[in-house]
C-alpha cells in the first residue's frame, strides 16, 4: 500500500471498500467514503467537532429501542427520509404521492367496515373521510385495505403512550365492491416532533421549526400496484410549509370540510357539527418483472 498523504487518503480509502464482496455494498460505502470524505475538506472539519459528533451518535444510539428511533427522525429532519421515499416510489403522475412512513405505525391494526368510528370515544371533532381508491385509468379498486393512523386531537399516538392495550385511532378498512371507503374518526392536531432527545438538541439550536402539521397517515398495499404510503393534510392547518420532516405535497393538502349536524357521509346522522375531507387514492401499477434479472 502507498504511504498515506492528504491527497492521496480518500483513493486508498474508497479502494479498500471497494473490495466488499458484494458489488452494490461496494458501490454504497466507496460513495460514503467519498461523500465524507469531500465532506470534512470542504468544511475543514476539527477534531473537536468531529468528537462532538461522535458523542452526539453514540447519544443517538443510546436513546433508541423498540419504541424510538433516534436515527430515523435524525434522517427525518435532514430531509434524507423524504428524499429516499422520492428516489423510490417515481409514480405516474395520476398516482398519489407517497411520502414518509413516520415512526407511529403499529403493524396488526384490527379490520374496520365501512365508517366503522375508529376513535371509539377519544373525544374530538367528528371526521369523515371519504372517496375511492382507483387505478390510473380511473377504474375503482374493489377490495382494497387501507390501513389508517393518526394523532389524537393534543397530538399525541398511541406508540406515545404507556399501556394502551387496545388499538387508539389506528384500523384497516377496505374499499366496498365500487371502490368506496369511508373512515369515521376525529380531526387529528398537528405535534411536534419528540424533542427530549439529540435530534430536539441539535433543533433547537437553529431556528427551525420542530411542528408537524395535522395530518392522518395511510398505508395502501393492494397486488399489482405499488405500496403507497402517504398522509392526507388538513387544508389550513398551520405548519403545512414548514413542515420539520418535508413530508407536505400540495396534492396531499385536503379541505377538512364543516358540516352542520344532520345526515352524515356513512349514511347515518349527527347530532354535533362534524368535518368532511374527500380524497381518491390512486395507486400505481406495479412495474412489470424485469425478465433479464435473476
Ligand atoms: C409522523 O408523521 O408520524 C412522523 C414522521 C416523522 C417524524 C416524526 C413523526
Ligand atoms: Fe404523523
Amino acid at each position: 500500500m502507498a504511504f498515506v498523504t492528504e491527497e492521496n487518503l480518500t483513493d486508498l480509502a474508497e479502494k479498500r471498500w471497494a473490495t466488499a464482496r458484494s458489488p452494490r455494498l461496494a458501490e454504497l460505502m466507496t460513495g460514503l467514503v467519498r461523500h465524507l470524505h469531500a465532506y470534512a475538506r470542504e468544511v475543514g472539519l476539527t477534531e473537536e467537532e468531529w468528537a462532538a459528533a461522535v458523542e452526539w451518535l453514540a447519544a443517538t444510539g443510546r436513546i433508541s429501542d423498540d419504541k424510538r428511533q433516534e436515527f430515523i427522525l435524525a434522517s427525518d429532519v435532514l430531509g434524507l427520509s423524504t428524499l429516499v421515499v422520492q428516489l423510490n416510489n417515481r409514480f405516474t403522475p395520476a398516482a398519489t404521492p407517497a411520502t414518509v412512513l413516520g415512526p407511529f405505525h403499529i403493524d396488526g391494526s384490527p379490520a374496520a367496515p365501512y365508517g366503522t368510528d375508529m376513535s371509539d370515544g377519544i373525544p374530538g371533532v367528528p371526521l369523515f373521510v371519504t372517496g375511492r381508491v382507483l387505478d390510473p385509468s380511473g377504474t375503482a379498486l374493489p377490495d382494497v385495505v387501507l390501513d389508517v393512523w393518526q394523532a389524537d386531537a393534543d397530538g399525541t399516538y398511541e406508540a406515545q403512550l404507556p399501556d394502551v392495550d387496545e388499538a387508539r385511532l389506528r384500523a384497516k378498512y377496505r374499499t366496498r365492491a365500487d371502490g368506496t371507503y369511508c373512515v369515521r374518526t376525529i380531526a387529528p392536531r398537528g405535534y411536534a416532533i419528540p424533542m427530549d432527545g439529540p435530534v430536539g438538541a441539535l433543533v433547537g439550536r437553529t431556528r427551525i421549526s420542530h411542528f408537524r402539521p395535522a395530518h392522518i397517515h395511510f398505508l395502501i398495499a393492494h397486488p399489482g400496484y405499488d405500496r403507497l404510503v402517504t398522509h392526507l393534510f388538513q387544508q389550513g392547518s398551520e405548519y403545512l410549509d414548514s413542515d420539520v420532516v418535508f413530508g407536505t405535497k400540495d396534492r396531499l393538502v385536503v379541505d377538512f370540510a364543516e358540516r352542520p349536524a344532520g345526515p352524515a357521509p356513512d349514511g347515518g346522522t349527527l347530532t354535533v357539527p362534524h368535518l368532511h375531507a374527500e380524497y381518491d387514492f390512486v395507486l400505481n401499477p406495479a412495474a412489470a418483472p424485469d425478465r433479464a434479472r435473476p
